[in-house]
């Protein structure tokens, strides 16, 4: 497949001093603090494997400033180690400990530089042209020869670590962001209806304003929802009462674009029938009407009922994000139950992101589903027909090669 943008077949790196920005954004045990699921990191083997001979200095992210995910690279590097990378870590990440560790690198040694969410500017989206002024990418830029940029989970974001480098360094694309982008091409160049998105999960304020451009494309007969955004949406059809806002971050930017989604796409939107609720350390279902205030925790058995039906007859599935806190066992039937019926639907089926993902393979569902993306956000906003973040400032890159 010919790409729009350059990837390592174009490039000489070996021996060269390599930036590759990856996405290892874990799934996290809140309580525990250790990574649960590691297929991220896994992903990432393949460009490593082939930078084996380069000088490589890896960049990446771990959860959101204040999350309860975020946490530093550590383990991460660790992960990297076991699967036979000469990997280190340096808790720095354009300070003069960092840059001194980058001049020292050898053939064949990874250098894993700190969280780069600890740097504030990273948080901010711009144009590439913009972000290239940031002092991550300005005090880096000068030590390398190359930038990499396999972080396809992140693709949909347009901040320093991921696009500015492009901007003042020869880029590419890593091995992971070809096979996604070749894989999604193929798994979307279908007319075949019904065509069903299952979305769950949080990040509401980005998903709304996703869903919204992804419903107006009229590609979407059932939108399942399920999760935060699934609360938000009962939220907004009143069908919940508004003290469940509180887990929901964002919830004031996105309750207003919900209830005009609602309106505008009432034939797509299919909301939860029912819950389940914690109660006294026990799972309960019940009717809205018999929650209590009790936490709402995952999608009731009438809700799953019907999602399933609706997914095993889909010609087409995309399923991001789980339908309830699956962290704790008794509220992940939603989600495995959903993944269940994706895998048994005959269609072509994607399911994407960290944490359904990691899900789908830790039910032994590689085989049974099309594809396995490690794109959530990013996936969705493929779908949506708008040129990734990522994937537009690659080809700009190419074009000044
Ligand atoms: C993801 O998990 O969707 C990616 O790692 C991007 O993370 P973000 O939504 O915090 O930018």
């Amino acid at each position: 497949m010919e790409f729009t943008f350059k990837t390592l077949d174009d490039v000489d790196y070996i021996g060269k001093r390599i930036l590759v920005r990856i996405d290892m954004n874990c799934s996290v045990d809140p309580e525990t603090k250790q990574i649960t699921d590691s297929s991220r990191i896994d992903a990432a083997r393949q460009t490593l494997e082939e930078l084996s001979k380069s000088k490589v200095a890896l960049m990446a992210h771990q959860g959101r400033p204040g999350s309860e995910d975020f946490i530093s690279l550590v383990q991460h590097t660790d992960i990297l180690r076991d699967l036979g990378f000469n990997a280190k870590y340096v808790d720095d990440i354009f300070g003069p400990t960092a840059k001194n560790a980058i001049k020292q690198l050898k053939n064949g040694e990874i250098l894993v530089l700190q969280n780069v969410r600890n740097f504030d500017g990273e948080m901010k989206n711009a144009s590439p042209e913009e972000v290239a002024l940031e002092p991550i990418v300005q005090e880096l830029y000068p030590l390398f020869d190359l930038f990499v940029n396999d972080a396809f989970g992140a693709a949909h974001r347009s901040q320093a670590s991921l696009v500015g480098f492009t901007v003042v360094l020869p880029s590419v694309a890593g091995r992971l962001v070809e096979k996604e982008i070749r894989t999604l091409i193929a798994a979307t160049d279908t007319e075949q209806h019904p065509w069903t998105l299952v979305l769950g999960g949080s990040k509401v304020e980005d998903k709304v304003k996703t869903l919204n451009k992804l419903l107006s494309t009229g590609r979407v007969d059932n939108a399942l929802l399920g999760g935060l955004i699934g609360t938000l949406f009962l939220i907004a059809d009143n069908k919940v009462p508004e003290s469940y806002s509180a887990p929901i971050e964002g919830f004031d930017a996105a309750i207003e674009t919900a209830r005009e989604l609602l309106s505008k796409f009432s034939d797509v939107l299919i909301l939860p029938e029912d819950a389940s609720v914690e109660r006294d350390n026990q799972r309960i279902d019940c009717g809205f009407k018999d929650m209590n205030g009790d936490p709402f925790l995952d999608i009731g058995p009438q809700t799953v009922k019907k999602y399933i039906s609706i997914i095993k007859s889909s010609a087409v599935v995309f399923g991001n994000g789980p339908m309830g806190y699956f962290e704790k066992e008794e509220f992940a039937t939603g989600t495995v139950e959903v993944l269940r019926a994706i895998a048994q639907c005959k269609g072509v089926t994607v399911v994407g992101g960290g944490h359904m993902g990691a899900m789908a393979v830790k039910m032994n569902l590689e085989n049974s589903i099309t594809h396995i993306s490690t794109g959530g956000g990013a996936t969705i906003n493929f779908l949506t027909g708008k040129k990734l973040d990522l994937i537009a400032a690659l080809e700009e890159a190419a074009k000044r090669m």
